[in-house]
């Protein structure tokens, strides 16, 4: 007799994954010249959860004109997919969106298999929150990063796949690289796979700042929380106090560029490594870029993707591309 394949499966890499590189990057990233720390170290437990506030802060319009845009084309989307689709999504956090994807998917062809991918340890209790919900589904959830775990979760199935890559996540990547990540991804997709990517718009400075500089403070300890980690998991002896949250949009690169400022000269140890900093100097912690409808279409057609289909939200401030394999 048969068993039933699983309904939960997971895969943590050998290596330790995204995490076993964090002492070494930040004691790079911090004790050189011109210093940074890298964008994926944001997202610890806590800083997953902190990003799950920024989702609903009244300045982050992102998440809402995705969700607006996927509630309205959902249908759309599932039912063009081929028979068996499974989804598989980069960067899943809290799968909050994905679940409408999964319904419209479950309407339109029955059970339904997921796989996200995700560096964060957030993404087993998302997945199990979701099999609570949907007896008609089955995950293969992959904690890596981005293209380790894509190919990983690719290859564990042979059946057509939808590739999410929500949230504007694109935009945190530079443009080299978002073209690179992007070829990595088409050369994995298959004729039959596709891609659907949201993808946030070049706007006015004054509506892109308060969303990465809110009110309420969220968006600074978000990335304060990235010291407090380099404290906590690698005896760092950072005062935190020391630094702030501080936010500029980078017209001519299209771009909000996120830093912490030092508030004063200080000297810090970071895994063996010594760092000076000058009051005032910056840490770069992250790029959030914005494109033009053009941008898109040029950033698809270098990495080898075609896009089909373009929708927006009805302020139109967001845009969600579903592309194929060029
Ligand atoms: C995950 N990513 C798309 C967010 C963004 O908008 O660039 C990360 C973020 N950083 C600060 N606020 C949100």
């Amino acid at each position: 007799m048969r068993r039933p394949a699983p309904r939960l499966e997971y895969y943590v890499p050998h290596n330790g994954g995204a995490a076993s590189d964090f002492a070494e990057c930040a004691r790079r990233g911090l004790c050189g010249p011109k210093k940074s720390l890298d964008p994926r170290f944001l997202y610890d437990e806590r800083g997953s959860e902190i990003f799950e506030r920024i989702c609903s802060l009244p300045e982050y319009y992102l998440t809402r004109a995705e969700t607006e845009i996927l509630e309205r084309a959902g249908a759309e989307i599932a039912s063009a997919l081929p028979p068996r689709c499974r989804l598989i999504e980069l960067g899943s956090g809290s799968s909050a969106k994905t679940r409408i994807l999964l319904e419209r998917m479950n309407e339109a062809q029955g059970d339904v298999t997921y796989s996200p991918i995700d560096v964060s340890r957030a993404l087993e209790g998302a997945s199990r929150a979701l099999l609570e919900s949907y007896e008609w589904l089955r995950i293969v959830g992959v904690e890596d990063t981005y293209e380790s775990g894509l190919r990983l979760a690719h290859s564990s199935g042979d059946a057509p796949a939808l590739i999410a890559f929500l949230g504007s996540s694109i935009g945190n990547l530079t443009g080299s690289c978002a073209r690179s990540f992007l070829r990595t991804v088409a050369s994995v997709m298959r004729a039959e796979d596709a891609l659907l990517m949201g993808v946030d718009l070049d706007k006015p400075e004054s509506a892109l700042v308060p969303a990465y500089d809110d009110a309420a403070g969220v968006t600074a300890e978000f990335n304060l929380n990235l010291l407090h980690r380099i404290n906590s998991e690698l005896g760092g002896s950072i005062d935190v106090s020391k630094f702030e949250h501080h936010v500029v949009y980078n017209a001519g690169e299209r771009r909000i560029e996120m830093y912490l400022r030092a508030l004063e000269g200080q000297e810090i140890e970071v895994c063996g490594g010594r760092a000076e900093l000058r009051r005032g100097e910056l840490v770069l912690t992250e790029y959030s870029h914005k494109y033009t409808p053009e941008g898109i279409g040029d950033l698809a057609a270098a990495a080898g993707l075609r896009v089909e289909r373009t929708w927006h939200d009805s302020a139109r401030r967001y845009a969600l591309v579903l592309c194929s394999r060029a």
